[in-house]
Order: structure tokens, then sequence, then C-alpha cells
């Protein structure tokens, strides 16, 4: 029913432990707050006798049956007293009348004098036993004889078969008078025997009051045993007037123990009572095996008898009760006799005898109550209807017998009832909490059901550990967990917990247990009941509350307890010869990024110091590759470390600037993350082999990123409960840089030029077009990202091939435009057109995307032709980059370089003059022929705004053309 679940928590590493559980459960008494009451109608005598009764079929029920022998009548009958069945769910609602002979006037029959159940599915048998056989209706000769008769039922309480119905009267058609069967009065006592072939009647008005038992098959006509006759003969079992059939019940294992055997109470006989223990034998005959008789006149033992194996040795124990009991001295009005058998020789026995008050009619019912508290042994229940308002005594089978002191006394006084007592039916589950539940009856219209109770667990632990000097202190969660099995089936848990935390679900108990070292225990009590339906529980809470009919005032007393002990090793396996684990977790780790169609880890490059930078530009996410492995630490010496590393877990803890995202792939590991995405813990094994290697990848969201973060730090912490003391944490570390996403590009036109003509001395020049072709360079700053924030100043700087070494002008620069405006802030200002030639037609460019930067240029004629008129080609190199002045160290620029390369062929006519045409001069690499003047142009200002990189993207603050253009299309 209870499930126990451990859960060690401690952190050291452990070798070997050995934790011991001992556990005490203890059952209380029947649970008196947890009653059902059913009334039955005023002087119906509602509770003279009642039977647990369960049905499977047409649907599983379970009812309390309860007979009201001065029932009134249906309809017109109303007036007469025929009695009736009733049947009361194990729910609030109103018990109903079995329909069992329709309209019928039968008064004063007494229908409903007992009633029996065969048990869980089985026939359901009341009596009549006043019912009057009339004959001759209506004419002088007509007789009256009250014969009694019988109804069995099919389980739901309705006539299914033959068998089934009021036909169970034997007396019917024997020969009348009250010296033969006219005064039958079968059914005073009826009992299903064990084996569910018989049943059982008394009919103790039989022979003169002699007595009688029938038993009958409810399954087989025709086989109707009888007891003996009367006759002159030697052997008799009882006389004249001892009603035998009063009571009766039938066990294994009180002559035999395989063979049924009969038990008959005939409290009259002998003046004092006996109780005859009968066998069937192969004519059909109920034979006399042993007589028990009673010690006392007129003590009328016999009246009741109960079987129960008491002291559980597998032999059927014998009760009986003699409600008239009578001594006067020792003010003792009524007793039970608790026979143990003496392996079946009755001759030996020497009863117990329990002592009831005085008047109390102490045994006046006697039942089996089954083993109520679970112990093992059977209990019994004792009847004492007048006993103050009725009593219920319970007395516990134990190994020796019976404990002669009752456990539990349920008193009609504190229920609110008279005559408590005069039925009792128990020994069968209606509620389904497993405890065999006990209906009791009285006369005065009401009755209990009772229910087991509260159940105390007392759960000690203790440990003990290898070496001894090992001694941590452990504290272990223990987890109680109860219906598992029913709740798997979506079926309603029947348990709860007392004193559990309310975020606790009923049927859970979460206790923790410190043990201070080894061998020191520690124990804790939790205390469960066992409740029926909801239903069930508000109808005995609202009964108990509103009508004070059963009281909560009984004391429990504790009365039974089981201990069990069980033992939870924790010796690991995978630990070596040393039995000891000692673990060699090795933790690497690699930074990378996710491809981006096939998602595939690419580890980020790494800068000189082989630290791995993370540029960011329009990424969302970093990737960190985490490899655990396990290997011994020494190949030669593979059994000093490496063992399997238990309950293996990774705390990763990120800083502020990343959250975890998620894992990478088909992954098998679990990760647990907190609320804010800061943590996660992930299991890597329990236990992480020897020799395993763990490798996994973490995707971690970089929404958290500001301008300011120059690294990226991920704290992983290795744990395991394996010994590995030197297991230090790890911070996987990247620097972080930002990257502006500015691209460079340049263009001359045309891209080829010549030079010819004869030389020329500067002070001849007075226009540009006197020093020789024209060629514009184009410089295009463009951004590919979306927007750009936050950054310093950004200049464009071009290395200009101004003149050769020998100040001979190269290439003359005429004229600057940036973004289509008049030049303005390119520095220095003096080196464009710095002879101040006249400046023809400048064509603006039109359509300017992004920052744009227009050079016009000359080349000098007269320095190419005295220079370089014996080469066949030169290539002239104009060189551009990029940089930023900003606060923000981190912030990089790719792409942000570029050259743009001319070519210059000298005219035909000169290149034939000089005949070496097989060399190209590079001009502009050669730094020492060539003096390159640096242009440096300012190409925006912004001011700086440090916001977060919210959508980490940056952008070109765009220039002021932009700027106009975008107002202009809004
Ligand atoms: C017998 O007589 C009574 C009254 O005289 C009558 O109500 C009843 O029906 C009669 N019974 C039979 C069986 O004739
Ligand atoms: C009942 O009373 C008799 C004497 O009257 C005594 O011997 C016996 O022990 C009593 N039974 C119990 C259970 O006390
Ligand atoms: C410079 O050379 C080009 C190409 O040969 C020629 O067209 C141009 O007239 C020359 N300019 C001067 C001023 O000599």
């Amino acid at each position: 029913m209870s499930l126990w679940r451990t859960q060690r928590r401690c952190t050291a590493g452990l070798c070997c432990l050995l934790l011991a559980l001992c556990s005490w459960i203890s059952a209380f008494n029947l649970d008196t707050t947890t009653v059902l009451i059913k009334e039955g109608e005023e002087g119906s005598f509602f509770g003279f006798s009642l039977a647990l009764h369960q049905q499977l079929t047409p649907e599983p029920h379970s009812w309390i049956l309860v007979g009201a022998p001065q029932a009134r009548g249906i309809g017109a009958l109303w007036s007469s007293r025929p009695g009736a069945l009733y049947r009361c769910p194990v729910t609030p609602e109103k018990c109903e009348r079995v329909d069992i002979d329709g309209h019928e006037s039968k008064d004063n029959q007494w229908l409903g004098v007992t009633v029996k159940s065969q048990g869980i599915g089985g026939k359901v048998v009341t009596c009549a036993h006043l019912y009057e056989l009339r004959q001759h209706v209506n004419q002088t000769f007509e007789t009256r004889d009250p014969i009694g008769r019988c109804y069995v039922l099919s389980e739901d309480l309705t006539e299914r078969d033959d068998l089934d119905g009021g036909e169970w009267k034997f007396c019917e058609g024997r020969s009348q008078g009250h010296e033969q069967f006219g005064f039958c009065q079968q059914g005073l006592s009826a009992s299903f025997t064990p084996d569910k072939n018989y049943i059982l009647f008394g009919a103790p008005g039989t022979y003169n009051w002699k007595g009688l038992l029938f038993m009958a098959s409810p399954i087989e006509d025709a086989l109707v045993y009888k007891t003996l006759e009367p006759s002159k003969s030697s052997f008799e079992d009882v006389a004249q007037n001892s009603y035998l059939g009063f009571s009766v019940d039938s066990a294994r294992g009180i002559m035999s123990k395989s063979e049924l055997t009969f038990v008959a109470g005939a409290p009259r006989a002998n003046h004092k009572g006996a109780v005859v223990l009968l066998r069937k034998d192969n004519v059909y005959r109920l034979m006399p095996e042993h007589i028990l008789w009673g010690e006392e006149l007129a003590s009328s033992f016999g009246y009741s008898v109960a079987v129960a194996d008491l002291n559980s040795d597998g032999w059927t124990d014998l009760v009986v009760g003699a409600p008239n009991f009578f001594d006067r001295k020792a003010e003792i009005g009524g007793a039970v006799y608790v026979y143990l058998n003496p392996a079946s020789h009755w001759e030996k026995a020497r009863p117990i005898r329990l002592n009831g008050t005085y008047d109390s009619m102490f045994g006046m019912t006697v039942s089996s109550a089954g083993d109520l508290d679970w112990d093992g042994y059977e209990d019994i229940a004792v009847g004492a209807p007048f006993d103050g308002d009725g009593k219920v005594f319970i007395y516990r089978g134990c190994s020796s017998g019976i404990d002669t002191k009752p456990s539990q006394v349920l008193d009609g006084l504190n229920a609110g009832v008279k005559r408590l007592g005069y039925s009792i039916s128990g020994g069968l589950d209606v509620d389904g909490n497993f405890y065999p539940d006990l209906a009791i009856g009285s006369l005065t219209l009401a009755m209990c059901i009772l229910s087991l109770s509260s159940v105390e667990v007392k759960a000690c632990y203790t440990y003990t550990a290898y070496p001894d000097s090992y001694s941590p202190h452990i504290t272990l969660g223990v987890h109680f967990e109860a219906d598992i099995e029913r709740r798997k089936l979506s079926l309603p848990h029947r348990v709860h917990f007392l004193g559990r935390s309310l975020s606790e679900p009923e049927y859970v108990h979460s206790v923790e247990v410190e043990l201070r070292g080894q061998k020191h225990p520690d124990c804790k009590t939790v205390t469960f009941v066992v409740q029926v339906e909801q239903s069930f529980i508000h109808a005995c809470m609202h009964s108990v509350m509103s009508e004070h009919k059963c009281s909560q005032k009984m004391h429990l007393r504790c009365i039974a307890s089981f201990l069990s002990t069980s033992q939870v090793n924790f010796v690991r396996e995978g630990c070596g010869e040393d039995k000891i684990c000692q673990s060699n977790l090795q933790l690497s780790y690699q930074f990378g990024t996710k491809a981006p169609i096939s998602n595939a880890f690419i580890p980020l490059p790494r800068d000189e110091s082989d630290v791995p930078v993370f540029s960011l530009s329009d990424q969302r996410s970093v990737v960190l590759e985490v490899t655990v492995t396990n290997m011994p630490s020494d190949p030669e010496n593979p059994q000093e470390d490496g063992d399997d590393a238990h309950a293996t877990q990774l705390l990763v803890s990120l800083p502020n600037t990343l959250s975890y995202s998620g894992l990478m792939g088909q992954q098998v590991y679990l990760c647990l993350i907190n609320q804010n995405g800061s943590q996660a813990l992930c299991e890597l094994g329990n236990p992480l082999k020897r020799e395993a290697t763990v490798k996994f990848y973490l995707v971690l969201s970089t929404s958290g990123i500001t301008i300011e973060t120059t690294s990226l730090s991920v704290h992983l912490a290795l744990s395991t409960i394996s010994e590995q003391p030197a297991l230090a944490p790890v911070t996987a570390y990247a620097r972080m840089v930002i990257e502006l996403p500015l691209v460079l590009s340049g263009l001359a036109r045309p891209h080829q030029l010549f030079f010819s003509g004869a030389v020329r001395g500067e002070s001849a020049m007075t226009s540009l077009q006197d020093i020789g072709s024209a060629v514009d360079y184009e410089f295009i700053v463009s951004n590919a990202g979306q927007s750009l924030q936050t950054f310093g100043s950004a200049s464009l700087n071009i290395l200009w091939p101004y003149e050769l070494i020998n100040r001979k002008w190269l290439l003359y620069p005429s004229a600057l435009q940036v973004d289509g405006q008049p030049p303005t802030n390119c520095e220095p200002q003096s080196e464009i057109n710095p002879l101040q030639l006249s400046l023809q037609l400048f064509l603006p460019v039109d359509k300017i995307r992004n920052s744009f930067l227009l050079i016009r240029a000359h080349m000098w004629n007269s320095t190419f032709i005295e220079e370089f008129s014996s080469v066949s080609a030169v290539e002239l190199l104009v060189r551009a980059n990029i940089t930023i002045k900003s606060n923000i160290k981190h912030l990089v620029l790719k792409d942000a370089a570029t050259q743009v390369s001319v070519m210059i062929y000298p005219e035909h006519g000169l290149s034939d003059q000089h005949s070496i045409p097989w060399w190209i001069i590079l001009i502009a690499v050669l730094a020492g022929i060539i003096v390159l003047a640096l242009l440096v142009c300012l190409l925006w200002k912004v001011s700086v705004h440090l916001h977060p990189l919210n959508n980490a993207q940056l952008q070109l603050q765009p220039s002021d053309v932009e700027r106009k253009q975008a107002t202009e299309l809004h």
C-alpha cells in the first residue's frame, strides 16, 4: 500500500554505505469518527439483524443489509407488520426496502429476523421465522402453523435463478403439530457455509422444541440434510425443549482440518444450554460429534455462536454466548465462553469466560469481526444490548488465544442509541480500505458502521559505512507515498497523510531524517488515515456533527504494531577493487557558433594569445561545447582513479549577458533551468561510467549583451558523489568584440591611362588639362548592418601616390567631393589642387548610396615620360581604409580597407622608342620611391549614446545626405 523511496542527499563522496530502515506500523482501533448511521422507522426493529454485503454484478456495490422484522406493510397493508429487509448503501443515501414477496399479507411473520450474506458477489438469505402456513382458510378446521420460511436472493438482491425466492420452507408438507413440524420456526437462525455449498437453517420449534437444523444447497436442489429425529434409542443429541438451531454457524478446522463442522446452539438443552458440533453423513443426516454443555442453569448457553481462529493455529476456535448467565455475588450478567480448539480434542477444551455486567445480556450476539487490526489473529465482537444503552466489545485474538480485556468498547450512549449490540456483522471490507468493517445494530432504529482508521508508521534509519572513520552527517529525504498502484490506474487515492505540508498532495508525506554519523539512528513517525469515497466521509462527518449519533470522544488505543526492517545498500558498483569510487572527471569546453543552415558547431577563432574571440554582429546565440571525460589519469595505473562517477551533474552558471536557451542537436542529457535562465543543472549520468565521454552543446542567448560587454565567462561546476577531491569549477572564457559591418570599396574611372606628349615644366601649366589625363577615384563606405547607434568617429584614410621621391608629381589631386557636396571635411585641405590650377567642369555624382567620396586626379604626363617611358606599364595603387576613434576598445572593423589600381601605359610612339617592354612598375608598394600623401577624410562625427544593443546589431549612423533623403521620403 505504501511505497518507500529513499533519496540520498549527502554531498560527500562516499564509498560504501549500508542504510538500515526499520519501520513500525501501528494501527489504531475502529475509527469512531467515521461512522455511518442508517435509521429505520420507529418500532420496526430496524437493526434487529444485519449483514455486510458486496455485489459485483450488474455493477459493484457495497450494502449494509438490515432486517426490520416489525416493519409495516406497503400501501394498503400499512396496518400489518410483515417485516422487511432493507439495503443501505455505504453512502449518505437512504436505505431502500428490498422487494421480497410483493404485497401478500403476512402480518407478524418477522421477515428480516435474520439476514446473512455469502460474501462478495454471493447470495443473501433472510428469513421470517413466524411465517404461518395457513390451511383450510375460512373453514372451521382452519390451521395456522408458524413453520417459518426463508428467502434466498442473488447478489444484487433480486431473484435471478430458480432457487432464488421464498420457497425455502422445509416444514411445509410435513406432519403438522408442535410435536412434529408445525412450529418449526425455520429461519430463527441461518448461515452460509464457508465453502459456499450450503445454507444452514435453524428450526428450533421442531419436534416439540427439540429443534432441528436443515441444510440445503443454494445451487443444487433436493439435497436436504437434517439433524436427528427424537428417538427412544440410546443415542440422542439433545432432548425436547432444547431449542436446537437457535444459533448456527459452520467452519472447517473444528473437528478436522479439512471437513466442515456445523455448530448449532441449543440454549435450553438440559436447562443450561448446549452447543452441538455436527458433521454431515452420506445419508443426508447431520450427525452430532461433540456437545459442549453450559455450566449454569438458565444461562442460555448457545444463544449465540461464532467461529474464529483466534490464536491463528489453524484450528478454528468457538465462541459461545450465554446472555442469561447470572452470578449475583460477582454481579455478572451474561457471559461469553471462548473455547480454544484443542486440536479437535474437544473433550479437553476448557473455556475462557468473558463476563458481562449485571443484567447486560452480554453475549446475546457474538460475531467474528475478521482481523480488524491486521495483526494476523482474528478478532471478535460481543454485543451486550442491555449494558447501559447497549455496548459492543471488541476482543483481540492473540497468540495465546484471546486478550480478555476488550480492546475497544463501542457504547450506545456515545452514539445516542439504545440497545446497541442486538446485531453484529463483520469480516467484510465494504469501504475498500482493506480493513474489515463492522456493522452493529440496535432495536431502536439506528446503526453505525465503523471503519478503520488511522495508521502510524514509524521509520527509523541508521547507516554503516566503510571505512569506520567515515562518519559524515547525512540528511536523508524520506518520501512516503501511498496508493501508487491505484493512482496509476487513475483510481482515487484513499490514503491521507496527516501533518504533511500543504504543498504536498494528500497521499505524499516528505520528512527529513538527520543521521549524525554512523550508527546514530533517527526515527520519524507519520500518520495516515485510510478513507473511502469522499462522499462517505462527508456523510459520516455530517452524521456525527448534526445528529450526535456516534461520538468522537471514544478513546483510541494503540492495539497492534508490525515491524519490518529493510536495508538499502549503497555500495556502488564500478568502483574497482578498493570499493572506493574515485572518479577522474575532466571538463573541457569550446565556444563556437551555429552554422546558419546545417546547425553545425563552428568553433570561434582565436586571437594571438589563443583566446577565443566572439565577434558580435548579428548572431543571436553563442554555443558552448562542453566535453566531460572520466578516464584514468594514469594509463599505467588505471585502478588509481577513473572509477564510475555517481550522480554526475554539471551546474552551468551564466553571466547576466547570457541566458540558457537550449541544447543543440539530439541530446539525451536533461538540464533543469532556473526561472530566469541564469543557471542550468544538467544530469550527465548516474553513474558516468569509467572511460565515458560526454559531449553536449549549450546554446546561450546573447540578447543580454551590451556595448560594454567585453568578455563572456560561463562558470561550469562539475559534481559527483564519487570521490574526486580536486574537482574544481572551470570558467569558460571568450573575448568579445563588436564588429562594425562597414564595407569600404573603391574604383577608378577609367582604370587604364596613357601618357605621351612633351615634357613641360610646372610653371608652364595653367590649367589641369596641361597636366595629363584625368582619373576619378570613387570610395564608397557601405553599411551591411541595420543601424549603428554608438561609436566615436570614423575616418576614411587614403594613401595617395602624390609624388616620387625626387619630388616629381605623380598623381595630382585636383578636386574632391563628399556625398555629392563640395569638399569640406578632408585634410590637409592644401593638398587638393595645391598649384591652384583652374578647375574645369566637375560633374556631381547622382544617387549617392551610403557614404561616397570622389577624388578627381590628373596623371602628370611629364613625370611619366621622364621616368617610365622605358617600361611597358605602370600600376598605380591607391589604398584606403577606415579607422575608428572610440572609447569602446573592442569595436572591430571587417572589410574596412581597399586598394584601387590603375594601369598606366605609354602611348605607342613612346614605348616603341624605348625597347624594354618587359617589366611593370608597381608604384605605391615601393615606399622608398614614392611619397604617399595621407589624405584623411572624417566621414562621420557621432555623439556616443550607450544603449544596450538590444537586437545585437550595429548600424552606421546615417550620413547627413541619407538623413535628408529619409526626411524627404516621409
Ligand atoms: C376469509 O374470510 C375473510 C373475511 O370473512 C375474507 O376477507 C377473506 O377473503 C376470506 N378468505 C378466503 C381465502 O376466502
Ligand atoms: C469472569 O468471572 C469469573 C468468576 O466469576 C472469573 O473466574 C473469570 O476470570 C472472569 N473472567 C474474566 C475474563 O475476567
Ligand atoms: C598626356 O598624354 C595623353 C596620352 O598620350 C595625351 O592625350 C595628352 O595630350 C597629354 N597631355 C599633355 C598636356 O601633354
